[in-house]
């Protein structure tokens, strides 16, 4: 049997999958395991870093069981992004809870910067708005509870762990806010506006290559190479492939990732490192996914039964604006609040779960509006799924919506920069049908002002 196979491993807040991927780009086997999420206080996002770890290992072993590592000649490995994790390097053991990148704790650590009206240094530097959604103020709170270990991201965890190396991957590195994004290094002003010894920071390293072989405490992926190391939404750019040169890639998950190659001179989305030394902007929206979740539950309904509501009705004046713990992209306002408006006597649970679709949809071509035109949008993601939001997607931005057909695109994605080809995928497409909805953006311009506290527009 020829050593043709990629094992992908894509390490995701809710889980870890993992697919065996031939220089084609078929799927031979796959696996899976749930990663447990806890929510201790308001705001606090935690995960424990030997359950992640062991999440990978039980979802390999599922995999390959029944096909054999034999055929198997490299693992990719992609990952959620920005989560802090710490560890003390002597044992290899966890220091402290994973502080998920939805974890909002270290706001202080960010309002003590804007105070000190560091957040547009931070800013130029970085690539990336003041906020504790990146790494940086999460490891500020960790290190002050566990002051001599080493830090990390969930790549940079996996990476040390399997290989012993402490590693981390240029992308990942990029949405830490320590990088100096255009330079590719730690930035000796960042670290000290955190506050970060440089010694408990991993070795910032390319995206692909030799990343380092796999020890015993790999169990069944022991002396396999990794030869690619992505954050998940660059991966799944990455699959995308040539497409991705005139597209905007929109990952529709739990939020939503806006993603384009190149960079935005633009201060409401970030620059951040793609892989390796190509930039692309992004536009990070906090609640996608999740606004259908929280109506579901708040409705007694199931997120398929919302999906169904929102494809019978129209949404007749109500708005959603998601606005749960603030917004992101492009407004990067904290002080934002969830809004339902345009309710009257007859507004029905269809009109909401309508609006509930709707913005998600609106929230991304507010991104694409400032990141500029796109011949296309590549969409992928669990909540792209939604044939209703896509139709919408498409009229609302005027351009076609191409839905990658398979799923798991972040592992796709670093399977082909593992194996070293990038096979074309095939795409479901939806076409804009002009003006039906151009009339509703003031609308829904109007209902985020009204979710915002008054504010003097500027973004820091
Ligand atoms: O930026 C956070 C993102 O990387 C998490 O992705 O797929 O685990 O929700 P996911």
């Amino acid at each position: 049997m020829p050593d043709d196979l990629v094992l992908a491993i894509d390490q995701g807040t809710s889980s870890t999958k993992c697919l065996l991927v031939d220089p084609a780009g078929a799927v031979v086997a796959s696996g899976s395991a749930a990663v447990p999420i806890r929510y201790p206080r308001p705001g606090w996002v935690e995960q424990d870093a030997d359950e992640i770890l062991g999440s990978v290992l039980t979802a390999a072993a599922s995999c390959l069981d029944g096909v054999g590592r034999g055929r198997v000649k490299a693992v990719g490995l992609s990952t959620q992004r920005e989560s802090a994790v710490v560890w003390d390097k002597r044992t290899g053991r966890p220091a402290g809870p994973v502080l998920g990148w939805q974890d909002q704790r270290a706001q202080p650590v960010c309002d003590a910067l804007r105070a000190k009206g560091r957040a547009s240094r931070v800013r130029d530097l970085s690539g990336l708005p003041l906020d504790p959604m990146f790494s940086a103020a999460k490891l500020r709170w960790l290190l002050d509870r566990t002051p001599d270990a080493a830090v990390g991201t969930v790549d940079s965890w996996l990476v040390f762990a399997l290989t012993g190396s402490h590693r981390i991957e240029s992308g990942n590195a990029s949405r830490t806010q320590l990088l100096d994004v255009r330079a590719g290094s730690w930035s000796p002003e960042l670290l000290d506006l955190f506050g970060i010894p440089s010694t408990a920071l991993p070795e910032v390293t390319p995206s692909s290559g030799d990343l380092g072989v796999i020890s015993e405490r790999g169990g069944v992926l022991a002396g396999l190479p990794i030869t690619a190391v992505l954050g998940d939404s660059h991966a799944a750019l990455y699959a995308h492939g040539s497409q991705a040169a005139g597209g905007v890639k929109v990952t529709y998950g739990t939020g939503s990732s806006v993603m384009r190659l190149g960079a935005v001179d633009d201060p409401r989305v970030c620059l951040t490192v793609a892989w390796n030394d190509s930039l692309a902007a992004e536009g990070n929206i906090r609640s996608s996914g999740a606004t259908v979740a929280w109506l579901a539950a708040f409705l007694g309904l199931s997120a398929g039964q919302i999906g169904q509501l929102a494809a019978e009705a129209s949404s007749d004046g109500v708005f959603l604006v998601p606005g749960f713990g603030g917004l992101a992209a492009p407004w990067w306002d904290d002080t934002a609040v969830g809004l339902i408006s345009g309710l009257t006597l007859g507004s029905t649970p269809a009109q909401v779960a309508r609006a509930a679709i709707e913005s998600i949809a609106h929230q991304v071509t507010d991104v694409i509006d400032v990141m500029g035109p796109a011949d296309c949008l590549l969409a992928d993601g669990g909540a792209g799924g939604n044939d209703v939001l896509m139709q919408i997607q498409a009229d609302l931005t005027g351009v076609p919506v191409r839905r990658a057909r398979t799923t798991n695109l972040s592992a796709l994605g670093v399977a082909f920069l593992a194996g070293g080809r990038t096979p074309p995928i095939s795409y479901d497409e939806f076409r804009p049908q002009p003006g039906v909805f151009s009339h509703q953006r003031d609308a829904w311009r109007s209902a985020v002002a009204r979710a915002r506290t008054p504010h003097d527009g500027s973004i820091a």
